[in-house]
């Protein structure tokens, strides 16, 4: 990244009220894995909504790397002529995957049991983050995957003969559970993988609507391996978590209400409608009707009288991306609101603990930095200067914050925003906030 690609910064004014109607763009993680699974299908897979952002064309360019024909008839759609499970070809060059962990960690998965060599990299944030909780199951599943005291380059080492395991994840991830899940379509056998608690499903409702069989009951996934992947057509939903940004800022100001369409609405991503709605927050969910694979919905917010609470842990991983924009919320209700088990926050794309508390005390609000969360004591916001450390929610979050802010915010370092929601200031300036880029 240029220096002046990265020094670049949003002023934000105060503004009391958001309004209106807006549509966020598609799904981020729903992005990766259609073109992943569509590489390794046989025929063709037609993406529509694919979300055209930094993180997903690193995807992309590293399939093409590995020898799948991909076209583009528009920024949303997406052709991807799969050369079926055994037609990867090894790339010329390290893949570079840029600021996306679910692009590096899923590729680990699905280059595991590869015939070919591969090394995977990233820019400097993502080469500092970890790797090994991908690695160890799958080298428990016979494959030979070097990093770097834990961390990129990952130097997987083809032709290794996988072999199926049955594995009970240490944390709740759903990148190390569709890593291995991807590695297991390559292994003999059957892998089982369990999760401590529920995370997004995506990888698991994709794999069958590809065509393969799998089998969950409770917190288990079974998949044997050796299945074929059929290309097929795949609606991928707005992201929620991207209309995480515009729900918190309707929570706080959208006095006549904000309308947020077609939002995927996964029971796994969702659980930040559950904390807002202990806190007080009016959101209706209008659920399009249909059997999609993965559930839309129009989200109708208006502001309320928000207070604090002391949030579930068991919601923590399914709200696990929208803490950042969550802390505004905790910021500007009335009262103190406590999150804890929430130390993956800390290894995201920045520690965002740390961030969101360093950030929200610039704003002057009181805000104590636990080991695994936050304590917040909500207050009034001033404006001030914020540090993003190149983390792109961090950015948008702060943003939001204007809506209760008595003074401007200036945000640095916001070049990152583009790796998930390119259109974010143009939308957020839709919906009434006045963000200057
Ligand atoms: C993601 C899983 C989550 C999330 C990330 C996207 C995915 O990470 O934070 O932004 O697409 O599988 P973990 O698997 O590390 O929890």
């Amino acid at each position: 990244m240029s220096e002046a690609h990265s020094q670049r910064r949003y002023v934000v004014q105060p503004v009391r009220e958001v309004r209106g109607e807006l549509r966020v763009p598609g799904d981020k993680s729903i992005s990766h894995r259609g073109l992943m699974l569509g590489g390794i299908a046989q025929g063709l897979t037609e993406i529509h909504g694919f979300l055209d952002s930094e993180d997903c064309l690193a995807t992309l360019a590293a399939l093409r790397a590995l020898g799948v024909a991909i076209e583009r008839p528009n920024q949303t759609q997406v052709r991807v002529h799969g050369r079926g499970r055994a037609g990867l070809r090894a790339a010329a060059a390290a893949l570079d995957m840029g600021n996306a962990g679910t692009a590096i960690r899923l590729f680990m998965g699905l280059l595991a049991g590869q015939p070919f060599d591969s090394t995977l990299i990233g820019d400097a944030s993502l080469m500092r983050r970890p790797m090994e909780r991908v690695a160890a199951p799958l080298r428990l599943m016979g494959a030979c995957i070097d990093t770097e005291d834990g961390r990129p380059p990952v130097r997987i080492h083809g032709a290794a003969r996988l072999q199926a395991i049955d594995y009970a994840l240490p944390i709740a991830s759903a990148q190390v559970k569709s890593a291995v899940l991807l590695a297991a379509l390559f292994a003999e056998g059957r892998t089982s993988v369990t999760e401590p608690a529920p995370t997004r499903d995506h990888t698991e409702r994709m794999l069958q609507g590809f065509g393969v069989q799998l089998e969950r009951s409770g917190a288990c996934v079974r998949l044997a391996g050796g299945q074929p992947l059929q290309g097929c057509r795949l609606e991928v939903p707005g992201d929620f978590s991207s209309a995480a940004f515009f729900i918190v800022a309707g929570c706080l100001a959208a006095r006549q209400g904000l309308t947020i369409r077609h939002v995927g609405v996964n029971p796994t991503r969702t659980g930040l409608l559950q904390m807002l709605r202990l806190m007080g927050a009016d959101i209706e969910v209008r659920l399009h009707p249909g059997a999609a694979a993965e559930p839309v919905a129009d989200l109708h917010v208006r502001a309320a009288p928000l207070h604090g609470v002391r949030v579930p842990e068991e919601l923590v991983a399914l709200a696990i991306d929208e803490f950042p924009a969550f802390f505004i919320a905790a910021a500007a209700a009335r009262g103190e609101t406590l999150v804890t088990g929430a130390g993956e926050l800390r290894v995201k794309e920045s520690d965002r603990l740390a961030a969101m508390a360093e950030g929200l005390g610039r704003l002057g609000i009181e805000c104590e930095l636990l080991p695994d969360g936050l304590r917040i004591q909500g207050g009034r916001l001033r404006g001030g200067r914020i540090d993003s450390h190149g983390d792109h929610r961090i950015a948008m979050a702060f943003a939001v914050a204007s809506v209760a802010a008595e003074q401007p915010i200036q945000i640095e370092d916001v070049a990152n925003v583009a790796t998930s929601f390119p259109l974010f200031p143009a939308l957020a300036r839709a919906a009434g906030l006045a963000i200057e880029d």
